[in-house]
């Protein structure tokens, strides 16, 4: 008899508590513990915790080190924060006791790009504990990015990319939508962008550093442009309220350019109610080269269920993976895991 993956989650926010239903879902993964970072919360239920709605018999933790020295994980998934100096300590305590680390913190998803020492570190420590941590979610790490690179495989040649994800950010909750300076008029919107508390979307130095790397383009510099979405019309959400002549979300684009050119460039317009002015959501990539290739597809690949789904589908990629720290374009590309996890594994002493 197989012993089913063992996983742990780390954060019980929106994504994480996702993330631990559905593992609850899947044959052959066994949810062994979940740590979240706020203290008060230690000790709930992990089934109340995530909205389950009963019991699972399993306390929510609140120290990483002893959670992982008890539940003996094969896997965690942390889904706590966005930055690699947030995620840095607790991919560094999972990886020192020798277990696989799956992030959907954006700049895990292509460190090595603006973070290239701390990047070494953790990929050093992963290779000496032989376990390997992989940076996955909608975007960065799959749409403007592992798509990119999926269709670029057709081309003799690529002059140039332009990709597209226009969504919705109506679902979102308060840190979010100030994050997009929603309800913000235009002059405090710029200013919140000089001071940076305006960042648009978070993400866009990786998913251009993954494509680049990938596709073998030295890509000198990449430059970024945020602009108000200025709403003609009354928009409201549980959140926020935004008022005709405030901002609705954040235009924000980058482009990374090789030899002056642009090169890859990318559009990620976020905003609440974009259908109140006819905005369609959709993804689209555009590749200029030989041949030219086009793929869109409207609405958007919706970007909360999509990061939950990359997130468990991963877990036969990063354990089948080579020690270190890795990019999705570094793994074989997920798959959706609708059997036993373990049938995909490769053959592991531990499990087969
Ligand atoms: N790569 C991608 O495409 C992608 C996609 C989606 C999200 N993300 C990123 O993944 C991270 C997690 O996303 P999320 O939607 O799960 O965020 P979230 O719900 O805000 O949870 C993130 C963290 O915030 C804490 N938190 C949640 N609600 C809180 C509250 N009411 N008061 C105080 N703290 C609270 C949680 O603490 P506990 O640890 O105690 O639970 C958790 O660690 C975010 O940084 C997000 O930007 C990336």
């Amino acid at each position: 008899m197989r012993e089913p993956v063992r996983v742990v989650v780390v954060g019980s926010g929106r994504m994480g508590s996702g993330i631990a239903r559905l593992l609850l879902e899947k044959r052959g993964l066994a949810l062994v513990g979940m740590c979240g970072r706020r203290a008060e919360r230690a000790g709930t239920d992990v089934g109340f915790a995530v909205g389950l709605g009963r019991s699972l018999e399993l306390p929510l933790a609140s120290d990483l080190e002893e959670l992982v020295e008890r539940a003996h994980p094969d896997v965690a998934i942390q889904a706590t924060c966005s930055s690699l100096s947030d995620a840095r300590a607790e991919i560094e305590a999972l990886v020192g006791r020798g277990v696989n680390v799956i992030s959907i913190a954006e700049e895990v998803a292509f460190p090595r790009r603006q973070h290239p020492e701390l990047a070494a570190r953790i990929d050093r420590l992963a290779v000496e504990h032989g376990v390997s941590v992989l940076g996955t979610g909608i975007n960065p790490g799959f749409v403007l990015d592992l798509l990119v690179i999926a269709l670029s495989g057709v081309c003799a040649r690529v002059d140039a990319i332009t990709a597209t994800r226009v969504n919705d950010l109506s679902p979102y909750g308060p840190s979010v939508l100030a994050a997009q300076g929603v309800g913000l008029a235009p002059e405090a919107f710029r200013e919140g962008v000089q001071s940076g508390t305006v960042v648009g979307h978070f993400g866009f130095p990786e998913s251009i550093g993954m494509v680049a790397s990938a596709l073998g383009i030295e890509v000198e510099r990449i430059e970024e442009e945020r602009e108000p979405i200025v709403s003609k019309v009354r928009r409201e959400t549980e959140f926020v309220t935004v008022e005709p002549g405030q901002a609705a979300g954040c235009r924000h684009s980058a482009v990374g350019l090789a030899g002056g050119r642009p090169v890859i460039t990318l559009h990620h317009p976020q905003q609440v109610h974009p259908h109140l002015e006819g905005v369609e959501t959709l993804d689209a990539i555009e590749i200029e080269g030989s041949p030219c290739v086009r793929l869109a597809g409207r609405p958007e690949i919706p970007g909360g269920i999509g990061t939950i789904a990359l997130a468990v589908n991963c877990i036969p990629r990063v354990l089948d993976a080579p020690p270190g720290l890795l990019s999705m374009a570094e793994v074989p590309p997920p798959a959706a895991l609708m059997g036993d996890v373990r049938d995909v594994l490769r053959a592991r002493p531990e499990t087969a």
